[in-house]
């Protein structure tokens, strides 16, 4: 494909040291930045390239939906390439146990699949099957200093928690997951990178390294693209118990759960004492949770659900949003028990497929890279 340098490196301000990362590019930039995007892409969507994932952890929930998975089928159905890397070299950065991945990959795809990905226009692999990728992490490891990796607040606050759930030092892989991740992304020169605000910093990471790699060994030809960040629109979810859904909190509602989980999910949500519902996010984010999540499904706005709602109550928003779940996820869910009951060979070849494409495409970027390294023999 045609690399397409980001336009952003044009603008990145002159007074700028080269060399300095500038780790602290604000996420109001990025949002601003993803406004002039979505323009460019509705534009013209064969000039960019998507690649995000997720690290199989267990099924996908609510929060992954609203947060990235329905946008990237959004692109998708822009016309924009979309290479989803399932990480299961990321779910060992801070676990000893990995779980069943075999299980896990399998729920995370049938989530992929049933939330409309096809996999005819997009491509699925998985980390651990793509050994030229994971080579990429070599070279790219030295193109970032250990005082840099240690500045990066998302892996600061994933040894935090680390720490608290294990007792015990941050590995090594989790300390270098960023540079991986580049080599996630620079692989198959994706220039387009759909991520929450906690992500940015490993984004700025991936600029770096691209950065450093042309100046250090392609300096004639820039090889590697800058990529963006694309924010996600909506905003976070929240659980059962108030704080941000995540699967390792057990307070998340999974997709593939049945009506009777969904309807016993929002029972149990939190709300406060007030009858007249409002939107208030910063006040009440239990209520505007409830509001986003609701309005989503029903395509409206939380204000205008919550002039519709009035001074009904928490419990009739409640069993409105409930409804609005229930049927919006319908489709979804109905696909995805039809792609269950299809049979473990229909994901395996999809899978295969994914990982043979993305093989080839690393095969050929690790090619270049040792090229343009001088390590050709
Ligand atoms: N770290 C991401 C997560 O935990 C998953 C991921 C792996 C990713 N490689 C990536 C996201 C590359 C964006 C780009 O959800």
């Amino acid at each position: 494909m045609s690399v397409t340098t980001s336009p952003e490196a044009t603008t990145t301000p002159s007074s700028a040291p080269r060399e300095t990362p500038s780790i602290t590019r604000s996420a109001a930039a990025a949002r601003e930045r993803t406004a002039v995007l979505e323009d460019l892409i509705a534009r013209n969507p064969g000039e960019y390239r998507v690649l995000t994932g997720d690290r199989p952890t267990g099924a996908l929930h609510l929060g992954h939906l609203l947060g990235t998975v329905a946008n990237r089928v959004r692109l998708q159905d822009l016309g924009v390439e979309v290479f989803l890397i399932v990480a299961d070299y990321q779910v060992i950065t801070d676990r000893d146990d990995a779980g069943d991945l075999p299980v896990t990959v399998r729920e995370v795809l049938l989530d992929y699949l049933a939330a409309g990905l096809d996999p005819e226009r997009s491509t699925v692999f998985t980390h651990s099957a793509v050994p030229a990728l994971n080579q990429l992490l070599l070279p790219f490891l030295s193109l970032v200093t250990v005082a840099e990796l240690e500045r990066n607040p998302t892996v600061k606050a994933e040894a935090e928690a680390a720490l608290l759930r294990q007792k015990r030092g941050i590995s090594g892989l989790l300390f270098t997951y960023p540079v991986h991740q580049a080599a996630d992304i620079l692989f198959c020169h994706g220039n387009l990178v759909p991520v929450g605000v906690d992500q940015l910093p490993h984004l700025e990471i991936t600029r770096t390294i691209a950065r450093r790699f042309n100046q250090r060994y392609a300096a004639a030809q820039p090889y590697f693209p800058e990529p963006d960040a694309l924010i996600a629109p909506s905003t976070t979810v929240l659980g059962d118990d108030g704080r941000r859904m995540s699967k390792s909190r057990g307070n998340a509602l999974e997709l593939r759960a049945s009506e009777d989980e969904t309807a016993a999910f929002f029972r149990r949500a939190r709300t406060d004492a007030d009858r007249v519902i409002t939107y208030e996010p910063e006040r009440r984010p239990d209520i505007a949770n409830l509001l986003q999540i609701g309005a989503y499904f029903s395509g409206t706005t939380p204000e205008a659900l919550a002039d519709e709602m009035g001074a009904a109550g928490a419990g009739r928003l409640k069993a409105v949003v409930t409804e609005a779940v229930v049927e919006g996820l319908r489709p979804l869910r109905a696909r995805r028990r039809e792609l269950a009951a299809a049979g473990p060979r229909h994901l395996a070849e999809i899978l295969a497929r994914g990982n043979a494409r993305a093989n080839a495409i690393a095969d050929r970027t690790l090619d270049d890279v040792r090229g343009l390294m001088g390590m050709r023999y």
